[in-house]
């Protein structure tokens, strides 16, 4: 396996022109999302230029036909792409397709859409507070441009949102207001909403990367690939398991996922937990720690319980201690 695999492997699926590609390409080349790779292209339509702009920057970029009746297959073969090129997120920039409630459900929070409309934040309901104060309704689907002008709004805008089985809807990462102009065609308003979505689309990008924290501060450049990997399963693993319960994950003492500092140097991997585990989460919890025990290279683990942590001597509700941690292994 490449030792050096990016943190970040991104997907992003196009129908069209792929100016919100490009915007990401852009970005990923001038270094403004550290740890982002552009792993995958993926097109609905062959003629589509996003393709095109793909290959210029020598990004694999596939063709995958996809009739309207097609869809279980055209979802099989995008799971197995996706799998393939072992990708953490998939941007929708302009894909003119929908996925069934089936295939989404298998990426929670790791699809993203770019919607030119403004979103509440939940994703959920039909106003939206514009800044200036004024409700405006949320329009879903398509033709959301001319719907705002045929309504008269003063304000329309785009939002980066999770993907959810419902249809442009899903929790808000980031989203930009654009003004209405008067005497705005569709195709003008558009050209406006697209500048302001090439900003929005790297924004909502680094946004999820902070916040999911691939181990952003965490110097993986010591540590061999096939670790990392493992431990980054594992972290998603928690987050799907334990979801708003956990705190933290801490490698080596820094922090790898979530917002909070204790300062425990002593331990290779600590996962910190808002309460003591409800019965039914505790079993596949203590299986994905048993998991990095078991692996080739033997993590030593812990998981704490946030209220317990003051002072750190406090018994450990639960304390699983491997003595041969990965990096005696690595110092071999
Ligand atoms: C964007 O305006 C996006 O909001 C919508 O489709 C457009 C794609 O544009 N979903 P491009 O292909 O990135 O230029």
């Amino acid at each position: 396996m490449d030792s050096h695999l990016a943190l970040l492997r991104l997907a992003v699926l196009v129908s069209g022109s792929g100016s919100n590609l490009q915007a990401l390409i852009d970005a990923i080349e001038n270094q403004q999302l550290p740890g982002a790779e552009l792993a995958l292209v993926i097109s609905s339509r062959a003629d589509a230029y996003g393709l095109q702009r793909a290959l210029k920057h020598k990004i694999p970029a596939v063709y995958l036909p996809w009739n309207r009746n097609q869809r279980l297959e055209a979802e099989a073969r995008t799971l197995a792409l996706l799998r393939l090129f072992e990708i953490d997120l998939v941007v929708l920039a302009g894909f003119m397709r929908i996925f069934s409630p089936a295939f989404v459900e298998q990426f929670p929070r790791s699809i993203i859409n770019l919607h030119p409309a403004l979103l509440p934040d939940s994703g959920m309901g039909d106003t939206f507070v514009t800044s200036d104060g004024s409700t405006i309704p949320v329009f879903r689907g398509l033709h959301v441009l001319q719907r705002a002008l045929d309504a008269g709004l003063k304000v329309t805008g785009s939002t980066v949102h999770y993907v959810i089985p419902e249809l442009d809807a899903g929790p808000v990462l980031y989203r930009r207001e654009v003004p209405i102009q008067p005497g705005d065609t569709e195709e003008t308003l558009q050209e406006r909403v697209k500048q302001a979505e090439h900003r929005l689309i790297v924004e909502a990008v680094k946004k999820h990367y902070e916040r999911k924290n691939k181990l952003a501060q965490y110097d993986w450049s010591s540590c061999p690939a096939s670790v990392r990997k493992q431990v980054q399963a594992f972290c998603e693993q928690m987050q799907r398991i334990l979801e708003n319960e956990l705190v933290a994950i801490y490698l080596h003492g820094s922090l790898a996922m979530g917002c909070f500092n204790p300062e425990r140097s002593d331990l290779d991997l600590l996962v910190i937990i808002q309460h003591q585990l409800p019965i039914e989460k505790q079993r596949p919890v203590m299986e994905s720690l048993l998991t990095l025990s078991n692996a080739p290279c033997p993590i030593e683990t812990s998981l704490l319980v946030e209220q317990d942590l003051h002072p750190f001597q406090h018994p450990l509700p639960y304390h699983l201690h491997y003595s041969e941690s990965w990096r005696q292994k690595m110092s071999d």
